[in-house]
């Protein structure tokens, strides 16, 4: 059955035992199309694309044009799950005029109803020209993979008092600078359910453990579908690699042995058509003679 669609209303802090947000990150028309199946509320095309889609070693050298390919298939899917766009490193760092354009390239040209950045304090000029555009903004605070290079990887975040404090800043900025709803990654649980209890907005964990609003994980490391060692966080709730592996190689085997395709999986022609083809073929009507010259084989089909 056709559900409506999810909007940014409906995308609010959830009060006591309320049913958690879900958020899965999808790249591609089927993969949107079985996230939108299981009924999650946010499909994030996730930045998150460069390594699980393109092979890039980190989120770091995708680009715009790459995001709205991906944001594009998503979007054809038509879920009714809110679709939300990461903006790409170096698509909104230099300032807020940059910010608006490039959202308003993944709202039109993506499909996107919404779109994600990284960032505290430092990018609240920019969710604000942003939303004042028009344009609902997810934050992303805690673990900020974009800035790899200035933290020295992919680390844990607010495990130090001081380190947490900054946190808890960093969520009410972009809470107050008017995101919809705040993504925090890899942080202490204790940390995370401090900042939900503190900004108005609703918080999306990933590594943040169950104080959040709601959680998001990476749909290829639900499904197994990756081979790299996954986060501690990381639930895996199928073995589809091991599937793929089990099918692609017995699709290989068949194939060398001769047993695929059979008959059931070929196309069939009317007997009669069959054996008036033949006669054509010996009658030579300028048709180069086969190797074993033209005979007609035994039987249709
Ligand atoms: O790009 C991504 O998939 C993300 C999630 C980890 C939240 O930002």
């Amino acid at each position: 059955m056709e559900r409506d669609k999810v909007t940014i209303r409906q995308i609010t802090k959830r009060a006591g035992d309320a049913p958690r947000l879900t958020m899965i990150t999808a790249y591609d028309y089927y993969s949107a199309r079985f996230a939108d199946r299981a009924g999650v509320d946010l499909i994030l095309v996730g930045d998150s694309l460069g390594p699980f889609m393109l092979g890039y070693p980190s989120t770091v050298p995708v680009t715009m044009e790459e995001m709205l390919h991906h944001c594009r298939a998503v979007t054809r899917a038509r879920p009714a799950a809110l679709v939300v766009g990461d903006l790409p490193f170096g698509s909104y760092q230099s300032g807020a005029a940059q910010a608006v354009a490039n959202a308003v390239r993944l709202i039109k040209e993506g499909g996107c109803a919404a779109v994600k950045l990284e960032g505290g304090e430092e990018r609240a000029a920019a969710i604000a020209a942003i939303v004042a555009a028009g344009i609902p903004v997810m934050g992303h605070v805690g673990l900020e993979p974009q800035s790899e290079h200035l933290t020295g990887g992919y680390r844990v975040q607010g495990r130090t008092a001081a380190a947490a404090e900054r946190l808890v800043r960093a969520a009410g900025a972009v809470a107050a600078a008017g995101c919809f709803a705040l993504v925090v990654e890899a942080v202490p649980r204790k940390i995370a359910a401090e900042i939900t209890r503190r900004v108005p907005v609703a918080t999306i964990g990933i590594g943040a453990g169950a104080g959040c609003d709601g959680q998001v994980l990476i749909y290829h490391e639900v499904i197994g579908m990756h081979t790299a060692t996954a986060p501690r966080y990381v639930k895996q709730y199928a073995d589809v690699g091991a599937q793929i592996d089990a099918a692609l190689a017995r699709y290989c085997a068949e194939v060398r042995g001769g047993t695929f395709p059979d008959r059931a999986h070929s196309y069939l022609m009317e007997r009669t058509e069959l054996a008036a083809f033949h006669a054509r073929l010996a009658a030579g009507d300028g048709v180069a003679p086969g190797p074993a010259g033209g005979s007609a084989p035994a039987g249709g089909g």
